[in-house]
């Protein structure tokens, strides 16, 4: 049986809870939560139980990496050291500077497996590789599909907000031939580049366990449904 969101915050209270404070900080320094707050983080670790399933090992782990996989958002150029800080409240490491080895190992995971989750948060963002572990396989499923989730729409706007939602005459799967990955001309375009998450995309990007290719079966359609119905009305207001 899957472990549960509830039974991991329950083992995790430290951990879970300075997740709550540290986002709750950045709200009041008026720096979130642009698309990636606490409710996108929870929604990650929760796919990421579904994904890793039985193996609890597995799924502990990619749960603690969801819940810091935002912090390259906020923290620039320190996100590594908050993100090893905020693992050491989760496994009682001794810290950025030292061995990330468990020194008391209360949780389920413990001396090697600390440093892959801390790879695994680093490396998130990256294409898909062959030596990536189980644990980075997880997590990057599991952030693909918040990332075609429905709530994307409204994220991707709040991530962005001085993007234009289109450019007129690239609408529908067209974007506009200077917009980027990391710098897209409108939304529309930043959402179209979220359909190289599917797992028969073909792309370095693509979804690769079958847990997370059944999960997102409905959401590609309904992403996909977005496109056409408002390429559909934009056409028919002869746009
Ligand atoms: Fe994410």
């Amino acid at each position: 049986m899957a472990l549960t969101q509830e039974a991991l915050r329950k083992k995790y209270n430290v951990f879970y809870r300075r997740f709550h404070e540290m986002h709750a900080q950045l709200i009041e320094k008026g720096l979130g939560n642009r698309g990636h707050g606490t409710d996108h983080d929870m929604l990650v670790a929760g796919y990421c139980l579904l994904i890793a399933g039985d193996d609890h090992r597995l799924a502990e782990m990619a749960w603690l990496a969801a819940h810091l996989h935002s912090i390259d958002r906020f923290f620039g150029d320190d996100h590594e050291k908050v993100t090893a800080e905020m693992l050491g409240t989760a496994v009682g490491v001794l810290g950025y500077d030292t061995p990330m080895i468990a020194k008391d190992p209360i949780c389920g995971i413990e001396g090697d497996d600390v440093s892959i989750v801390l790879d695994a948060v680093i490396r998130h963002g990256r294409r898909n590789e062959d030596e990536d572990s189980s644990t980075l396989v997880v997590l990057k499923d599991a952030d693909r599909l918040a990332n075609v989730m429905p709530y994307v729409i409204a994220r991707s706007g709040q991530f962005q907000p001085t993007l234009p939602v289109i450019e007129l005459g690239y609408t529908g799967t067209a974007w506009h031939p200077s917009s980027t990955y990391k710098s897209p001309r409108s939304i529309h375009d930043d959402l179209l580049r979220c359909l190289e998450w599917h797992p028969d995309s073909g792309t370095p990007f693509a979804i690769r366990t079958q847990k997370a290719r059944e999960i997102g079966e409905e959401l590609f359609v309904y992403l996909r449904g977005w496109f056409t119905l408002s390429d559909k009305h934009m056409k028919m207001a002869g746009l």
